[in-house]
């Protein structure tokens, strides 16, 4: 779905830059790119792919890419995931013929692959939506959310995941790309008090609670439609941070960031298994 240039200077005109405003000129010099996505999808490269997961903002408001598309992703031998918020969503994606669902709890970092109701009252923990996804679905259910060292692990399993998806928990390893400030709120207290905002970018996504959150959200219906409200905020963003301030910075996370560890990716991933391995079965 392609944000029209229309939605972004209805904002301009009507709310975003008005709210942006008290913060300092940089509020006022918007660029609206417009980027939207344009039916653009991945390249698909037969050598690599095993495994294509469709999820969040880039699918929001369609659930799944063209059948076309499948049907090429399919032809490499891949198979295709793709992420519920819901159990509709979970028994939509399972009548269109993915082949896991992955349960995203309300507890996750980032966006989520909210798609078929843009009420936030239907969005559910972990280990609730996760038992019920089992219940609904016959494919093989990847729990996501919250998750953050082996116990997580474990309990998800407990509750019949056949795997799971961990994001917040790598954000401090150092393949991660987050800038200077994000890495700086993720290691302090402040890491414990996420919020779903939709200021950053015009979806729900779940960060770190920061000044800007707290002034105009976390959900400002003034918001510029997605993904036109990051441009809104971007000069702000800069300036912020060229001070060492993450006051405008999305700082993505989940609500369980006591997994975070400077260490490399496969490191923390061999821990993990390796812990689970080890006994930590919820017995
Ligand atoms: C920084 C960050 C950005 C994310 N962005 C997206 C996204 O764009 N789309 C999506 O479906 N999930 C996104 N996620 C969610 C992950 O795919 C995953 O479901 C989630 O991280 C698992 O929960 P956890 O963060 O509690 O470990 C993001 C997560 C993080 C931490």
């Amino acid at each position: 779905v392609t944000p029209s240039v229309a939605a972004g200077a209805d904002g301009v005109k009507y709310g975003f830059k008005w709210w942006l405003y008290p913060y300092g000129d940089g509020g006022t010099r918007m660029a609206w790119a417009g980027s939207g996505f344009g039916g653009q999808m991945p390249i698909i490269m037969p050598e690599y792919e095993l495994v294509v997961v469709f999820t969040g903002w880039n699918i929001h408001d369609v659930g799944l890419p063209s059948a076309e598309l499948l049907a090429r992703v399919r032809a490499c031998g891949s198979k295709i995931f793709s992420s519920a918020t819901t159990v509709e969503e979970a028994r939509w994606l399972e009548a269109h013929g993915v082949d896991a669902v992955i349960a995203q709890g309300l507890e996750a970092g980032g966006h989520r692959g909210i798609f078929l109701s843009e009420d936030l009252t239907t969005q559910v923990g972990t280990f609730a939506l996760l038992p019920q996804i089992v219940r609904e679905v016959k494919l093989p259910v990847i729990a996501a959310g919250g998750i953050a060292d082996a116990r997580g692990v474990a309990a998800a399993m407990a509750l019949g995941a056949a795997g799971v998806q961990i994001g917040t928990a790598y954000l401090l390893c150092p393949e991660a790309t987050i800038d200077a400030v994000h890495r700086a709120a993720l290691k302090s207290e402040t890491a414990r008090h996420t919020a779903l905002t939709n200021i950053f970018t015009g979806r729900p996504a779940r960060g770190i609670v920061n000044h800007i959150m707290k002034e105009l959200g976390p959900i400002n219906s003034a918001t510029p439609a997605f993904p036109l409200a990051t441009s809104a905020i971007a000069p702000l963003r800069a300036i912020a941070e060229s001070h060492d301030s993450s006051d405008f910075s999305p700082l993505l996370a989940g609500q369980n960031a006591s997994g975070c560890k400077e260490a490399p990716a496969a490191d923390l991933t061999r821990e993990l298994a390796g812990s689970l391995a080890a006994g930590y079965q919820l017995s």
